[in-house]
């Protein structure tokens, strides 16, 4: 197993499909009286939040509270950060505590792969700016795999902004190595730059990529990103939240374009009748609230091979 998880594309066939396994291995201890196990007891696991976060911080805790882990919740709100102190400070003072493992989450793309370089316990990113979520790809092939059987093959369609996306960026690499076909849909002031050279075929065309889907992928419009978030701004990416939906959101129609056994899948948090409708996200084609279940099973299984020296 790798020592730090900054990217998805860290990740070799094997060692992703180990954590998927492993995975599923955790997955069971959900159904047991006593949800513990007693692997990681007295190794310290330090969630090192500087965005805000509900699913990834929460199951993070839970995860490592599972596997018997003392865990420390650092927010950079109310810390010492307000003071001026430097990540790299904060970093070394947690380290002084004991820390075998630190799970950052910053606004600063690259922001983790500079603490790996700063602390001897290991990095794992848990969202940079717009660069990488890795567990979070874990978590969605998992999803695909429980719900689908397989992931080689598959026909997966990303919507929406992708430019802001680290969850789009880290699925892409994720699903390429583990034999997936990709296609990112998006309105063209919503791609980045270089986006030709990802592994992913690019379309601008929602209704057409819809037919021969497996999974689709709703992306949230990322409207704090959005240069600041300003509606004059955000009217420079599309005209308004309606245009937007018309051309990109999923709604019933198109729900009822997909082929009969496609998932419908959102990392949340959702805009609600922006990128999808009520009615969608809350369909039994839809695995949102599947997804947050896997999420504490893919991050136990990340812990457990990272810090239990398998
Ligand atoms: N999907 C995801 O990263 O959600 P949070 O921002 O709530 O952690």
């Amino acid at each position: 197993m790798i020592t730090h998880l900054l990217s998805a594309a860290d990740l070799d066939a094997a060692t992703a499909t180990q954590v998927l396994d492993t995975a599923r291995e955790m997955a069971g201890l959900a159904d047991r009286e006593v949800k513990k196990l007693p692997t990681l007891r007295g190794r310290t696991v330090v969630n090192l939040f500087y965005e805000d976060s509900t699913r990834t911080r929460t199951s993070f805790e839970v995860a490592a509270k599972r596997l018997s882990a003392d865990v420390i919740n650092f927010s950079a709100k109310g810390s010492s950060v307000s003071k001026g102190e430097s990540l790299k400070d904060t970093a070394l003072t947690l380290q002084a505590m004991g820390a075998d493992a630190v799970v950052i989450r910053h606004m600063a793309s690259g922001a983790p792969h500079r603490l790996a370089r700063w602390i001897d316990g290991s990095v794992i990113n848990a969202g940079d700016g717009t660069h990488e979520h890795p567990t979070q790809a874990l978590l969605d092939a998992y999803t695909m795999r429980s719900r689908l059987g397989r992931l080689a093959g598959l026909q997966v369609v990303i919507v929406g902004d992708v430019l802001h996306s680290r969850v789009a960026r880290s699925n892409v690499h994720l699903l390429h190595t583990l034999g997936a076909k990709v296609t990112l849909v998006a309105p063209p002031t919503l791609l980045p730059v270089g986006v030709g050279s990802w592994p992913a075929a690019v379309s601008y065309d929602l209704d057409s990529a819809l037919s021969d889907a497996d999974v689709v992928m709703m992306l949230r419009v990322q409207r704090e990103r959005l240069a600041g978030g300003s509606v004059t701004a955000r009217d420079t990416f599309f005209p308004s939240d309606r245009e937007y939906s018309r051309r990109y959101g999923l709604d019933d129609a198109r729900l009822r374009r997909m082929p009969a056994h496609a998932i419908v899948m959102h990392p949340g948090p959702m805009n609600r009748g922006v990128e999808i409708t009520a009615e969608v996200a809350d369909s039994t084609r839809s695995t949102i609230v599947e997804q947050v279940g896997n999420g504490v099973s893919v991050r136990m299984a990340v812990l457990y091979l990272m810090l239990g020296g398998l």
